[in-house]
């Protein structure tokens, strides 16, 4: 009968060593005991940006990237979309279940009277510059609540981690209106407690001078929509980096402001602005081969295509393609969405594209939508940190709760010179 081993024969010693697979792993701690001389170092696996490196056991959100299949705690992303609430989803990936009527509006109750953030955050917004960008803010102001609640510390303490869940949810919406205020020189607007999540947030960004800010009902709900595909997607690089800052046993606000910044990056969350700048860019139908034959030299990526992990198609992107329409009928259509199918068609048929299986991913479409909405280009990336925040603490509850993790600290390769003596500067050779 086949056992669950792994069997490796070291050729420099003849040595054969049996390691267990356990769900499909084998533990690289257990390739330290292959080594070819009691005193020598074992061996380590060796893997630049975790192509192929689990880091951690989780619950959360499965993705096979293969298929174009994405569950958060088992339930399609496809029926969350339709069914679900952004509250109502980030209680499921936080907590592991749909809660019931009750738990749902504690939970939402419990989230939405934490949503006025300290009057010093304005004072301190303030400081930046007119121009700043939004997404600079959020991650210096949300960094910068952990010395509002010093209580964060308490990581071991289940309810201090529970405090901490619903003043960050509560309040990132809140932060990111504030820096997209500050920079348009607007007045801050206070939350609305009486509008939905999504609906508040519009609220914070776009009241004037009414007494009452009124969402529109089919904005307010794609914002939702929008909110829910981009709650949690396991292992990528800005949950990568919370759990690793969190390791450390800092409190979530530090980790957290460590995952946005993550996550500003035009190849993770900021891919949403490089996408509308690209489309900008490009300008007409007639750009695009010439711009296509120029991502193929190897100037520059086509913006919102590829995936570490989708492979075949990225199921976020199908549910915001339908998404466009219903906004389009509201707003009227991003005349950008045209190149943008464009774009895709092109790329589709190409073979460099097909070879690599580089598919849109969940940033190509985003953008065109929130443009239509009337959100500045700005501000994608922070839309993006908004809903990510429950990603980033599920993953963050999960990693303290995890008796086998420990501060995250990888091994490396080292190819740097050997011990030498310090030579004196007059004593060094002449460097070019
Ligand atoms: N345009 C052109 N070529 C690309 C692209 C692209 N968007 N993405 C990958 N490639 C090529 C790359 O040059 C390489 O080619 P070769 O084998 O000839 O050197 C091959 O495809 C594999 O690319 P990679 O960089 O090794 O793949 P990766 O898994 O490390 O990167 C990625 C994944 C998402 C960073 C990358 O596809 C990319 O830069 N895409 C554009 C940025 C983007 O849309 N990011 C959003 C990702 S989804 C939401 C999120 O995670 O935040």
């Amino acid at each position: 009968m086949a056992r669950d081993t792994l069997t490796i024969i070291d050729n420099r010693t003849g040595r054969q060593y049996e390691l267990p697979i356990e769900h499909g792993a084998v533990r690289a701690t257990d390739l330290l005991q292959i080594r070819t001389a009691p005193d020598e170092p074992g061996i380590v696996s060796y893997d630049p940006a975790f192509m192929n490196t689990a880091s951690c056991k989780s619950r959360i959100t499965y993705i096979d990237g293969e298929r174009g299949i994405l569950l958060y705690r088992g339930y399609p992303i496809e029926e969350l979309a339709e069914k679900s609430t952004f509250l109502e989803t980030a209680y499921l990936i936080i907590k592991g279940e749909l809660p019931n009527a009750e738990h749902l509006a504690l939970w939402t109750h419990n989230i939405t009277m934490h949503t006025i953030v300290h009057e010093n955050i304005k004072n301190f917004m303030d400081g930046f510059r007119y121009d700043a960008h939004p997404m600079g803010m959020l991650v210096a102001t949300v960094g910068a609540l952990s010395t509002f609640y010093p209580d964060a510390k308490r990581i071991h303490d289940p309810e201090s981690r529970r405090i901490q869940t619903h003043r960050l949810i509560a309040k990132m919406p809140t932060l990111a209106a504030f820096s997209y205020r500050h920079s348009i020189g607007m007045p801050y607007a206070y939350p609305d407690n009486d509008l939905s999540y999504a609906g508040n947030f519009l609220n914070m960004m776009f009241k004037m001078t009414e007494l009452k800010y009124k969402p529109n009902p089919v904005i307010e709900r794609a914002l939702d929509v929008l909110f829910i595909l981009h709650a949690d997607h396991e292992q990528n690089c800005s949950a990568n980096a919370m759990r690793s800052i969190g390791s450390s046993q800092v409190d979530p606000y530090s980790a957290l402001a460590g995952a946005c910044a993550a996550l500003y990056g035009p190849l993770h969350g900021g891919a949403n602005e490089a996408v509308l700048r690209m489309l900008q860019e490009i300008g007409s139908k007639g750009n695009i081969p010439a711009f296509i034959e120029k991502v193929k030299r190897g100037e520059g990526r086509l913006m919102g295509f590829g995936h570490r992990v989708y492979k075949n198609f990225d199921p976020r992107g199908k549910v915001i393609k339908r998404l466009a329409d219903e906004v389009f009928e509201v707003t009227g259509k991003n005349p950008l969405i045209d190149i943008a199918l464009e774009l895709e068609r092109i790329a589709r048929e190409d073979e460099y594209f097909q070879k690599r299986k580089l598919y849109p991913n969940v940033d190509f479409y985003s953008g065109i939508i929130y443009q239509a909405m009337g959100l500045p280009v700005d501000m994608f990336p922070v839309l993006f940190a908004i809903p990510r925040t429950a990603g980033w603490i599920a993953q963050w509850l999960e990693m303290v709760q995890d008796e086998e993790q420990r501060i995250a600290r990888p091994r490396q390769v080292y190819l740097g010179p050997q011990r030498r003596d310090y030579v004196p500067i007059d004593r060094r050779p002449e460097q070019r």
